[in-house]
């Protein structure tokens, strides 16, 4: 198996060799951070968000969905608090004059104690071999211990800085620890500033009329301003949720990791309106919940995690994300927040509108409490991807590159051959794909010997693949074959579509 380094660089050139992700103008020299997705990618992004969308729509009577503009008038922003606190503390090297968040160069430097820890616990591990007890060692190792603690005692005094919004204080910390630019090597910085990550734009024509607007950093304001709205006109009763997929954009600074972090992504998030009182009862169903939903795909549950908040933005009372263990290691795929009631507060003082609920059990109004489930859709599609793409041995001593994508996900479902482009056997795949067409996104294929056929399809993750020879002429039957077993069964014709129907079904996969 690779190491992460080189697995992260084949998954990022596998999704353009396959028709995954392009970068974004490339023929301008790309934009950075910003991408494209192509003839598959396009389609296993849709396939994510609708196993998504059926999963929180179709499968709760009480969720329904919304799409909001990404415009939206500019006070829904002062309200929400972006304006004043969506920022970045962000330094510039004065020497290589490269600008980087402040915050991410000192957890760089303080992940540095922690590869140090791990390189003791290696050598550690080859000395004792057998009889290495990880546990034992970790808890008793002075080294250890105590690069542990400096990256403790580092990351903690960085949070006390900027919880008091000490950016003086962040500085110092950079120039007490030392902390060189990764371009000169030089320790010439300016002062910290914030930088706020909201994209401007202009609605209007006239340079003088025109009206400053921001595009949404995120969807999640969509659903507040229409809470009365829905409530209302789908006569919804607390609890009850609004689920929303659409466009994000942020203006980030540190924009690295491929698909991981970008200036314009998707989200998809649910808003669950609750009685004030009961949110953590439902913070936690929506934790099981969401983590369930995960698991339901097979990537592995060892590749789940949650990582509760200690420290919490100021509209949470409380906050969880599900980490995934990218190729760089585990890193924030989703976030589950308890808001309390601060945005539909805040919407409301803004506006000047109620947007509350009156409870008919309760007999009174109140502003609902607010739990959110809030996932990229592009970080889960890292996700799936890398995962699923591997390099085996097989039994012969031969390898192929395969992307196990799980069925449901897949963007082709099947690819259908002939074996020989000649007989009629080109005209009896056509009309397997024209029976199927309806039904699935299907191929097809006659170029090249059958063994490449099947081999680019399992690089693209094609979880069937279809053959038809010279005894389909006589009975009707062709071969099935499995992408990950490689094992190959005859089957009629006639049964091809309730083969394919099974492997995709949301009942299977989401139940
Ligand atoms: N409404 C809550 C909210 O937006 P967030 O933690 O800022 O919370 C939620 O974002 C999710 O959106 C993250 O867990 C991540 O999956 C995704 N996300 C955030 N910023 C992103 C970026 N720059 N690029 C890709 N995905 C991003």
């Amino acid at each position: 198996m690779a190491n992460n380094e080189d697995h992260f660089k084949k998954v990022i050139s596998h999704a353009k060799e396959y028709g995954y992700i392009f970068g974004s103008s490339e023929i301008y020299d790309g934009l950075s951070a910003v991408y494209d997705y192509a003839q598959n990618g396009v389609e296993l992004k849709k396939n994510i968000r609708e196993y998504w969308w059926r999963s929180m729509v179709y499968m709760h009577q009480n969720i329904v969905g919304l799409d909001a503009a990404i415009l939206m008038h500019p006070t829904t922003w002062k309200a929400s608090g972006h304006v004043d606190a969506f920022n970045d503390p962000l330094i510039d090297n004065k020497d290589s004059k490269k600008r980087y968040r402040a915050d991410v160069l000192v957890e760089d430097f303080a992940e540095k104690q922690e590869v140090k820890a791990q390189k003791e616990i290696t050598k550690a591990k080859k000395r004792f071999g057998e009889a290495f007890n990880e546990e034992e060692f970790v808890t008793t190792n002075a080294r250890v211990i105590g690069y542990r603690e400096k990256k403790a005692e580092i990351l903690n005094t960085m949070a006390r800085l900027l919880e008091a919004e000490d950016l003086a204080g962040v500085k110092k910390l950079i120039e007490d620890l030392g902390i060189v630019c990764p371009v000169s090597g030089s320790k010439n910085w300016t002062e910290v500033k914030q930088f706020n990550l909201m994209f401007g734009t202009k609605l209007g024509a006239s340079a003088d009329t025109a009206t400053d607007l921001y595009l949404r950093p995120e969807t999640a304001q969509g659903i507040f301003v229409n809470f009365a709205n829905v409530q209302k006109t789908g006569r919804m009763k607390i609890p009850f949720g609004i689920a929303q997929t659409g466009k994000a954009f942020r203006n980030e600074i540190v924009a690295r990791q491929f698909i991981f972090r970008m200036r314009e992504f998707e989200q998809m998030e649910m808003q669950f309106f609750v009685r004030p009182g009961e949110e953590m009862k439902w913070y936690e169903y929506w934790k099981e919940t969401r983590l369930n939903w995960h698991k339901s795909l097979g990537l592995g549950e060892e590749n789940y995690r949650f990582h509760d908040h200690e420290k919490l933005a100021h509209y949470a009372n409380a906050a969880a994300d599900i980490e995934f263990n990218f190729p760089f290691g585990f890193k924030e795929l989703e976030g589950i927040h308890s808001r309390t009631d601060f945005d539909l507060k805040a919407h409301e003082e803004h506006s000047g509108k109620k947007l509350q609920f009156f409870d008919p059990e309760m007999n009174e109004s109140y502003s609902p409490y607010v739990v959110e489930t809030s996932i990229g859709l592009d970080r889960m599609f890292l996700a799936v991807f890398s995962k699923s793409l591997q390099d085996e041995t097989l039994e012969d001593g031969s390898t192929r590159t395969v992307l196990k994508l799980p069925s449901i996900l897949a963007p082709i479902k099947a690819a259908v051959f002939p074996l020989v482009k000649k007989d009629g056997l080109p005209d009896v795949a056509k009309e397997i794909i024209e029976a199927l067409k309806w039904d699935f996104n299907v191929l097809y294929d006659e170029k090249d010997a059958v063994g490449k056929r099947y081999r680019r399809q399992d690089a693209a993750g094609t979880p069937y693949c279809i053959t038809v020879d010279h005894q389909t002429l006589e009975d009707q039957t062709v071969t099935i074959r499995d992408r990950d077993t490689m094992k190959q069964e005859r089957i009629p014709i006639y049964v091809i579509s309730e083969r394919l129907n099974h492997s995709i079904s949301y009942q299977q996969w989401l139940s």
